[in-house]
């Protein structure tokens, strides 16, 4: 890829960045979500199917949770960029993605931290033996972009369809094939590693707190008549509970684990760039990484304990700080696009699990320790690679019956 082309997440003028995240935002934002959420849905009820298929398989099954999180993200990122099947949930055939993304990310993170890596071609032998193989991302990536061209423009709500309108224009808002390339390669880490990343640790935390577990259940069991019922919706964001769970989890881990750096863009080169009192010289970059915010004892008393409960005060002022010192999804003009998405798609696998699912930590399973830990640990490479949490699923009675039988 032209390395001058970019993308809704690195390009600097602010002007070109907003057509690019209206195009984006047309899909992933606000009253778009309602009408992907059927999608979502179906993905989310192989990922439970799945479960059931792995239990009767095995029993009871120790089940990494990563892996199958990761499998969900992909599969809806993909739907939701070019309306490509990749069946990661079910079908092995392309399962190395979830090697060659984190892969990807590490290499590029390494370029964002030594930028002279990138002029010696670091990557390249660490991409080489995947392209071989025939496992790497770009090379897939081509094949989902090539099968959506080849199909109507509107044939379906997806990211493609918008892009499309403006490949197509022929005033300030057309953007170049280069540039439906690269907001390509951006969007499926942007949207499916992050995501599987907080599902994932929100399944650590649940698992390894049995009380949130009892809370959530419970509020999801009382909530919904049928696991049919749990299709995103008011239903779901009213689940005070279950969004306290996940906001806390976003809290302990991050899904993006390294500094969004920022520097004085040109348009105020003539202005003092001043932070907290400090004059930062030009061309020096700045940032606080999200998980040091997030484990400020001053914003987050005993930052290191998992309490939901945190997010569900009465008092405003208390509410207020909390809601002011996190930031997963950053802040300004240049923060996360897919939030209302993100929390839809991680609302949904969770209650879905827990309508049909008790589930404990396998704390004899797994490469390491990990689960002794009360954190959800993750690497960093810009977003985050993880394994785990490894979890044995108890079905609730006999309702998993319906989902095998339909
Ligand atoms: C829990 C899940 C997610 C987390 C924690 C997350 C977090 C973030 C963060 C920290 C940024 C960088 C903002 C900055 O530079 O200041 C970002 C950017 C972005 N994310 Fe997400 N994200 C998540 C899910 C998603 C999903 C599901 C989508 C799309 C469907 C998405 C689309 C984007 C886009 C398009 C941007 C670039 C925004 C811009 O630069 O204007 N994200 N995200």
């Amino acid at each position: 890829m032209d390395p001058t082309t970019t993308n809704v997440f690195n390009v600097l003028d602010p002007q070109a960045h907003r057509l690019k995240r209206r195009l984006v935002g047309q899909l992933v934002t606000g009253g778009s979500v309602h009408r992907v959420e059927p999608m979502i849905a179906e993905q989310v009820e192989i990922f439970v199917k799945q479960l059931v298929t792995l239990c009767i398989m095995d029993s009871p099954p120790i089940i990494n949770m990563s892996q199958r999180c990761k499998y969900l993200g992909l599969d809806i990122a993909a739907l939701l960029a070019f309306g490509y099947q990749l069946r990661l949930q079910t079908d092995d055939k392309h399962r190395y993605l979830i090697r060659a993304i984190p892969r990807g990310s590490w290499i590029i993170n390494m370029y964002m931290q030594f930028w002279f890596l990138k002029t010696i071609k670091f990557g390249i032998p660490i991409y080489l033996p995947a392209i071989i193989r025939g496992e790497a991302f770009l090379p897939t990536l081509r094949k989902m972009i090539d099968a959506r061209l080849g199909e109507d423009t509107h044939a379906r709500v997806d990211l493609y369809s918008h892009l499309a309108d403006a490949l197509n224009a022929s005033d300030n808002n057309k953007i170049t094939l280069k540039e439906l390339w690269a907001e390509a390669i951006f969007f499926l880490p942007a949207a499916g590693d992050t995501s599987s990343t907080a599902l994932s640790s929100l399944f650590f935390y649940v698992a390894q707190n049995s009380e949130c577990q009892r809370k959530l259940a419970e509020e999801i069991r009382t909530t919904f008549a049928t696991g049919a019922d749990i299709r995103g919706g008011r239903k779901l964001t009213n689940c005070q509970y279950l969004q306290a769970c996940i906001n806390e989890a976003l809290r302990m881990s991050p899904p993006v684990a390294g500094t969004l750096w920022r520097e004085q863009g040109p348009e105020a080169a003539n202005e003092a760039f001043v932070v907290d009192g400090v004059v930062i010289p030009k061309g020096t970059q700045v940032g606080v990484n999200i998980y040091s915010i997030h484990h400020n004892p001053e914003y987050f008393p005993s930052p290191f304990v998992y309490k939901p409960e945190r997010w569900l005060v009465d008092d405003p002022e208390a509410k207020k700080a909390n809601t002011a010192a996190f930031l997963p999804f950053s802040i300004g003009a240049r923060a996360c696009a897919g939030k209302p998405l993100a929390y839809l798609e991680i609302g949904m696998a969770m209650a879905k699990t827990l309508w049909y699912f008790d589930f404990e930590l396998a704390r004899d399973a797994g490469p390491d320790a990990s689960h002794r830990d009360t954190e959800f640990k993750l690497k960093d490479v810009f977003t985050s690679d993880h394994d785990g949490p490894y979890l044995r699923f108890r079905p609730r009675g006999s309702l998993y019956r319906e989902l095998v039988n339909d």
